[in-house]
C-alpha cells in the first residue's frame, strides 16, 4: 500500500533543504604547492562548486594544529594553521563563497583539543586538583601506586583511552582521558570555564560571518558520572553507532550544551545552523539532537551505513522521515565523508568492513569497481530526490573510488599506528582531488607534490575529462542538482510506490523515482519520459544498480 510521508518543514530556513558539499582542505586544492591543500586553493576553485550547483560548503578543520589527526586536534581555535593560510585568506574565501551564493560552515571540535593547546600545556605544568587540570579529565590511576588507568575504556583509534603524565617534580603522575589519540585530550564539559570558552569561540567565527558549524563528536562531550568501566561487544562500532548505554557516547547531559548554543546562534541574523556529528544506536535517539531548541541538523549515519539492499534502504528512509519529522527537523542524507570508505567502493563490498577499518593493499576480497560506481551513481540519484538536506563529500561528484593501494609508508591516520597496522584507517578516502588529467598532481597544485599519492588511474576521473563527457559522474551530479532545485525536492512530501521487492520507489509530485537494487531488470511504464538516468540505457527496462527519475505521458 502506498503511503504518504509528510515532511515537516516549519520554516523556510536554508539548511532544511540545502545540498552541502564537504571540503577536506588538505586534499581539495593546493595554491602554495607544498602538497597540502589550503584556503587560497579553495578560493581559486569556488567557481567549480558554483557550476556544480551546491548551496553550501562545510570545511573540515583548518585551525592551528600539529596535525596529529589531520586538524581534528586543534591547538588554537581562533586562528588558521600556516599550512592552510591565514585568517585573511579565510575572510577572502568566505567573501568569495558568499559572492557566489554559497554558504560556509566550519568545523568545531569541542570534545577535545590538541595536547599543544595552551590550556593543556598549562594543565601539564599545574598540580593535581588545580583549576588548570579541571579543564580536562585528569584522574588518579588505580593499582597500588596509580600505575593502572582509572578505568578500562578503549580509544576509538585503538589502545587505551588514558595517558599517564609525569608531574612537574618528575614523578609518575595522574592520567588524562582521550577518546581519540593521546594527543587529543578530552575537555571536561561539566566545567563552566570550558563552556564559556566555547561560547566565545562560536562568537569569534559567527562574527566573521560563517553560516554555521559542523560539530565534531557531538555525542561524546559528556561522560557518565563516575566514569564506570565499559566493555563493548566484540563487533562494536568504535564511534558508538551500534550500542545503547555507552558511558562516553550519547549521554543526556549533551542536550544542555546544544540548547545553550542554539540560543547563542539565534542572536545572529541569517539562520546560522549547527550540524551534529552524532553516531547513535537509533534514528529515534538521533532525532533528539535536533529538537526545535537544539541542533538544526545531525548527520544520518544509519542511512550512510545501510548496505545496498532495497528493504533495508526503504526502511531507513521511512524511519528517517518519521523520526526527524516527529521533532520538526529535516532529515539529512549522506553517503560519504572523510571517515568512511567512499561509497563508490563501499556499496560493492561483499564482506564486513566496519567504519575506521579502511581498505589497503592486503585487504582480501576487494570490491568490484564497476559495480561500485554503478551503485554509487544510483544511490546518489536516489538520495538527491529525497526531501531534506544532503551532504556530498569532495570527489564523489567525480565518482572517485577509495584509494586502496596506498603504500604503508605514506599512511597518516592515527588508527593505523595505534592499532599497530591492524586497521588501515581512513587515508584511502582522503587522497587529493584530480582536477586536470595532464597536469602535475592532476592539477591539485602545480608542483606535483601530494601528501598522499594519487593513483595513476585517477587521470580518467579528472574534472576536466568529466566536464567534457555528458555521461560522466560529474555531468550526472550537475544535472541532478539542477533538477532537484528546479523541482524543489529539498522539501515537501513523498508518496511511496510499488515496483517490487527489489526496488525503492516513490513519487515527488509528478516525478517518479525508481531505484533497482536487485539482480534483474525492472519493467517501467511504457509512457515514461525520463528526466535523468543514473547510467545510460535504452528501452523501458530499468537495469540493475540503476535509478531513474521520470514523468508519465
Ligand atoms: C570525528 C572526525 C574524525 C576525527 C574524530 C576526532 O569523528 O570526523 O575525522 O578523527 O572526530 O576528532
Amino acid at each position: 500500500m502506498p503511503e504518504i510521508e509528510q515532511f515537516a518543514a516549519p520554516g523556510s530556513e536554508w539548511w532544511r533543504s540545502a545540498v552541502i558539499y564537504q571540503i577536506y582542505p588538505r586534499s581539495f586544492a593546493d595554491a602554495s604547492g607544498d602538497g597540502i591543500g589550503d584556503l587560497p586553493g579553495i578560493t581559486s576553485r569556488l567557481d567549480s562548486l558554483k557550476d556544480l550547483g551546491v548551496d553550501a560548503i562545510w570545511l573540515s578543520p583548518f585551525m592551528t594544529s600539529p596535525q596529529r589527526d589531520a586538524g581534528y586536534d586543534v591547538a588554537d581555535y581562533r586562528d588558521v594553521d600556516p599550512l592552510f593560510g591565514t585568517l585573511a585568506d579565510f575572510d577572502t574565501m568566505l567573501e568569495a563563497a558568499h559572492a557566489r551564493g554559497i554558504r560556509v560552515i566550519v568545523d568545531l571540535v569541542p570534545n577535545h583539543s590538541s595536547d599543544q593547546h595552551v590550556w593543556f600545556q598549562e594543565a601539564l605544568k599545574a598540580a593535581p586538583g588545580s583549576r588548570e587540570r579541571a579543564r580536562y579529565i585528569f584522574r588518579d590511576g588505580t593499582g597500588e601506586n596509580g600505575e593502572l588507568p582509572p578505568n578500562n575504556w578503549e580509544s576509538v583509534f585503538g589502545g587505551g583511552m588514558w595517558q599517564r603524565v609525569t608531574e612537574a617534580d618528575g614523578t609518575p603522575g595522574q592520567w588524562y582521558l582521550h577518546i581519540f589519540d593521546a594527543t587529543q585530550p578530552d575537555f571536561d564539559w561539566t566545567n563552566e570555564e570550558v563552556r564559556e570558552e566555547f561560547r566565545s569561540i562560536l562568537r569569534f567565527w559567527l562574527d566573521r560571518g560563517v553560516d554555521g558549524f559542523r560539530v565534531d563528536v557531538a555525542h561524546g562531550m559528556i561522560k557518565a558520572d563516575g566514569l564506570p568501566d565499559y566493555t563493548p561487544p566484540s563487533d562494536a562500532d568504535s564511534m558508538g553507532g551500534g550500542e545503547a548505554n555507552v558511558p562516553y557516547w550519547g549521554q543526556d547531559g549533551v542536550h544542555d550544551i546544544y540548547r545553550d548554543w542554539h540560543e547563542l546562534l539565534a542572536q545572529y541574523d541569517g539562520d546560522r545552523a549547527l550540524c551534529g556529528e552524532a553516531w547513535l544506536p537509533t534514528l529515534k535517539k538521533t532525532s533528539l539532537w535536533v529538537r526545535p531548541d537544539e541542533m538544526h541538523q545531525t548527520f544520518n549515519f544509519p542511512y550512510l551505513m545501510t548496505a545496498w539492499d532495497a528493504k533495508a534502504l526503504g526502511d531507513v528512509i521511512r524511519e528517517s522521515l518519521d523520526d526527524f519529522g516527529a521533532v520538526g527537523a529535516p532529515s539529512t542524507w549522506v553517503l560519504s565523508n572523510h571517515d568512511v570508505v567512499r561509497h563508490a567502493t563501499r556499496l560493492a563490498l561483499t564482506v564486513d568492513n566496519p567504519q575506521g577499518e579502511g581498505i589497503g593493499p592486503h585487504t582480501p576480497n576487494k570490491p568490484d569497481a564497476v559495480i561500485g560506481l554503478a551503485r554509487a551513481r544510483a544511490a546518489t540519484t536516489l538520495m538527491l530526490a529525497l526531501p531534506g538536506s544532503s551532504y556530498l563529500y569532495q570527489g564523489e561528484e567525480l565518482g572517485l573510488p577509495e584509494a586502496m593501494e596506498i603504500p604503508d609508508e605514506y599512511r597518516q591516520d592515527p588508527t593505523w599506528f595505534r592499532t599497530k597496522h591492524e586497521r588501515y584507517g581512513r587515508d584511502g578516502c582522503r587522497v587529493p582531488l584530480p582536477w586536470e588529467a595532464d597536469a602535475p598532481a592532476f592539477g591539485f597544485n602545480d608542483t606535483g607534490l601530494s601528501w598522499l599519492p594519487q593513483p595513476d588511474e585517477w587521470a580518467t576521473y579528472a574534472r576536466d575529462v568529466e566536464l567534457a563527457d555528458p555521461n560522466s559522474t560529474l555531468s550526472l551530479y550537475t544535472e541532478l542538482l539542477a533538477l532537484r532545485r528546479a523541482h524543489g525536492f529539498g522539501s515537501g512530501s513523498l508518496v511511496w510506490e510499488d515496483f517490487g521487492a527489489d526496488a525503492v520507489a516513490f513519487r515527488r509530485g509528478d516525478v517518479h523515482v525508481v531505484a533497482n537494487l536487485g539482480t534483474a531488470p525492472i519493467a517501467l511504464p511504457g509512457d515514461a519520459t525520463f528526466l535523468v538516468k543514473s547510467q545510460p540505457f535504452a528501452g523501458s527496462e530499468l537495469p540493475v544498480d540503476t535509478t531513474v527519475w521520470f514523468t508519465r505521458g
